[in-house]
């Protein structure tokens, strides 16, 4: 298959690696290959390497370095900021909504079923916001000590949360505030000063960083134990040897999406506003999902197909096309799984839905090619 013919829009999902960052990996898969738990050169390297990327990474986001955990990513980090949560600082309530990533999602479960704590989903509107007093109400529960887990940005339809606003009655009610910021960090220059959140979340793949690297930001105040036993790697918080070349290239991810933040997202934004209006232009039939311009995502666009036969004519010839866009189902086995999120928003909407994700590489002329395909079979 010639790969340079394919256009890929579905940046939300995970991004191309970035070749500067490949090259910033490389020395540490060749050259400094030791283990950064031995003390000889090969490992002092390796540590040093480890060391920076912390130094950078914190500086980016504005925290300490010792705020800074490494793990394998979005899911690895959410869990434990759950599990820990409830195991070791005596979370017995988490509030929380139906819209989560399934990493919150099912590590919620999980707990409500396992360790028998109380579990307040927010009430979403249509277009998938929630309302603050109601969250300030359920803060005010009595015996509770409660962890808030929402999301600075939803994967699927981009609505942004008031952060801030979260943060200031988080504090208020003396609870622990867990924000998965899996599609914000490396997308906006979020600063982590005044103790915005006890736990946040990165996953530099979504930011052309590499795969099965991430990391957990824990607030200073966070008394936080070790999470994988095994070794005094990340401060004895999680055992096991590093991952030294992913952690390099996470860090050199982060300072080149922010260092061009500006032009970046200015070319996103233009983007999806240029789709949002041939999409709008074309086919009068498409309804919009989530806040769209309002408090959302410059990086993405949700919209549902009425029709199921229109949906699923969609979906074969984008992809016998080339056209890579999230259809939210299992299309290759046949069965269409669906989106958690837009069923909880608008329950009785019987259409289908898609989810088109920018990066900066993105053009306009692949949007018309988006826009000719799409006419074409519809
Ligand atoms: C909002 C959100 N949270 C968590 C994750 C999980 O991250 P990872 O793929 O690094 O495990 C994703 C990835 O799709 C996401 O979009």
């Amino acid at each position: 298959m010639n790969t340079t013919s394919r256009i890929y829009l579905d940046n939300a999902a995970t991004t191309p690696l970035d070749p500067e960052v490949l090259d910033a990996m490389l020395p540490y898969l060749k050259d400094h290959f030791g283990n950064p738990s031995s003390i000889y050169s090969y490992g002092r390297e390796a540590k040093m390497g480890i060391e920076k990327a912390r130094k950078q990474v914190a500086q980016l986001v504005g925290c300490t370095p010792n705020e800074i955990v490494f793990t394998s990513g979005g899911t690895e980090s959410i869990n434990t900021a759950i599990y820990t949560s409830v195991n070791y600082l005596n979370c017995n309530h988490i509030i929380t909504t139906k819209i989560e990533h399934h990493a919150t999602l099912h590590s919620v479960q999980y707990c409500e079923q396992k360790e028998h704590i109380k579990v307040s989903y927010l009430h979403l509107n249509e277009l998938g916001q929630i309302n603050y007093d109601e969250l300030e109400t359920l803060l005010k529960l009595p015996n509770t000590k409660t962890l808030v887990c929402l999301m600075h940005a939803n994967n699927e339809i981009g609505n942004l949360l008031k952060i801030k606003k979260v943060s200031e009655l988080v504090q208020a009610y003396n609870a622990y505030f867990l924000c998965d910021t899996v599609q914000t960090i490396g997308h906006y220059p979020i600063q982590f000063t005044d103790h915005l959140v006890d736990f946040a979340i990165c996953a530099p793949h979504k930011f052309h960083g590499p795969k099965g690297v991430g990391f957990l930001l824990v607030n200073n105040r966070v008394n936080f134990p070790a999470f994988i036993q095994g070794g005094a790697q990340e401060r004895n918080h999680r055992g096991g040897t590093e991952n030294v070349y992913g952690i390099v290239g996470l860090a050199k991810a982060l300072e080149k999406a922010l260092n061009n933040y500006e032009s970046y997202s200015a070319h996103v934004l233009e983007l999806k506003t240029y789709c949002y209006q041939e999409l709008k232009q074309n086919f009068e039939f498409l309804h919009f999902n989530g806040t769209l311009f309002e408090n959302n995502l410059y990086t993405l666009l949700n919209f549902s197909v009425p029709d199921e036969h229109k949906a699923e004519l969609l979906i074969y010839n984008l992809d016998m096309n080339q056209i890579c866009i999230s259809s939210g189902s299992a299309c290759s086995s046949g069965s269409s799984i669906g989106s958690h999120v837009i069923a909880e928003i608008k329950p009785s909407y019987k259409g289908h839905h898609f989810r088109i994700s920018f990066s900066h590489l993105n053009t306009k002329s692949e949007i018309d090619s988006l826009i000719t395909t799409l006419k074409k079979f519809i």
